[in-house]
């Protein structure tokens, strides 16, 4: 077993949360890359980046974190993969941008692949012993499919499927494929804070009536429900009457609540958060200790509840601009000589101990001071 200091306590009412320093120690930041976000699943895309056989799209995993470049392509067969962007022979980027293609061509010295990373061609290569070995295909990375969006993980831990089922058991109903990105409203933030402390902003509870006001008054808040998973965590938003709710088909067992919102987390980095107009997924990416940037990607489905009730664009930029304030707040308190830990609400920062008992199980189990 690791250090006690970098455990928390699965009781949370004899429980500590975990010890400031994992917010601004940078060796503490690089384990958790490793540990945590190299074994966990990335949403990267969705499907219509790479709608027809040809198509690839090529970015880099966690840009600051774990700077991985990897390239998603649909294959002459309809098959979708993600591949290594590193060139087999010394390293240059295979693909530079988005586009159709019938082959992968590195512009260093022309060495070529398939859409399925299948080695084919190496130019003044002849001669060379034991060439072509299967180490000359771009490695294949494991890929996931949730509807139409992409998850990519490195090493996952865990399948993309037990990440995923109580979404899918939950909304399976939803017509996810109808879903469509809308750029012009998506969004992203900088933020002068650890992205854990931005996560853990997000799964609790306790800070609505406090800091959201506005929020705290279109919200249920007795009826807010905070329900743990093994790698999620759902918020219930339920909604006070008059405010936009989700016509709930007769599968769902939230059927009768006045439900505003669904906010999902997923962890380590991942929200998707269900509005009756659509989703917005927010994908926390860390680039530095204490820097984290956060995208808000939304995705309409009913464009005639945009601008009503809890997921309103306005309301949520102004939660988040109160989020982010509390969340700098935070990352200055942390380097107080005078801060070690605190303890949590048992009623109302479940959510929060739960990603504290992730985050030591995946990132700390075994590591010293
Ligand atoms: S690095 Fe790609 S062909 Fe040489
Ligand atoms: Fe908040």
């Amino acid at each position: 077993m690791g250090d006690p200091e970098y455990q928390v306590h699965p009781d949370i009412r004899q429980a500590h949360t975990l010890p400031a320093r994992i917010y601004r120690d940078p060796a503490i930041y690089e384990t958790f890359a490793e540990r945590i976000f190299a074994r966990t699943w990335q949403f990267v895309a969705d499907t219509d980046q790479v709608r027809v056989p040809g198509q690839i799209y090529p970015c880099t995993l966690l840009e600051g974190c774990l700077d991985e470049p990897v390239l998603l392509t649909r294959d002459a067969r309809d098959v979708l993969h993600c591949l290594s962007n590193v060139c087999t022979h010394r390293g240059h980027l295979v693909a530079e941008h988005a586009g159709i293609e019938r082959v992968l061509r590195c512009r260093y010295h022309g060495r070529r692949f398939g859409l399925d990373g299948t080695f084919q061609h190496m130019p003044e290569f002849e001669g060379v012993e034991g060439f072509p070995g299967p180490c000359e295909d771009l490695p294949r990375i494991p890929l996931g499919q949730w509807g139409k969006f992409l998850f990519v993980a490195l090493k996952p831990a865990h399948s993309l499927q037990e990440l995923i089922a109580p979404l899918q058991e939950r909304l399976g109903w939803l017509p996810l494929e109808q879903f469509r990105f809308d750029p012009a409203r998506s969004r992203e933030f900088l933020i002068r804070a650890n992205w854990a402390l931005y996560v853990e902003n997000y799964l609790d509870g306790l800070h609505i009536p406090f800091v959201h006001q506005e929020l705290a008054g279109s919200l249920d808040y007795s009826a807010y429900v905070t329900e743990l998973y093994r790698y999620a965590v759902l918020q219930l938003g339920v909604a006070q009457s008059g405010e936009d709710r989700f016509d709930l088909p007769v599968s769902s067992p939230d059927r009768g609540k006045h439900v505003a919102a669904y906010y999902y987390w997923l962890f380590p980095n991942t929200m998707f958060n269900f509005y009756p107009w659509g989703l917005s997924i927010n994908v926390v990416r860390p680039v530095g200790v204490d820097r984290t940037r956060v995208l808000f990607l939304r995705y309409t489905w009913d464009a005639a509840r945009i601008g009503s009730g809890i997921g309103d664009d306005a309301a949520v930029d102004r939660v988040e601009r109160e989020d982010e304030v509390v969340v700098e707040n935070v990352q200055r308190g942390i380097r107080s000589r005078y801060y070690h830990c605190g303890r949590y609400s048992p009623s109302r920062e479940t959510g929060t101990h739960h990603f504290h008992r992730l985050l030591a199980e995946f990132g700390l189990e075994g590591a010293g001071a």
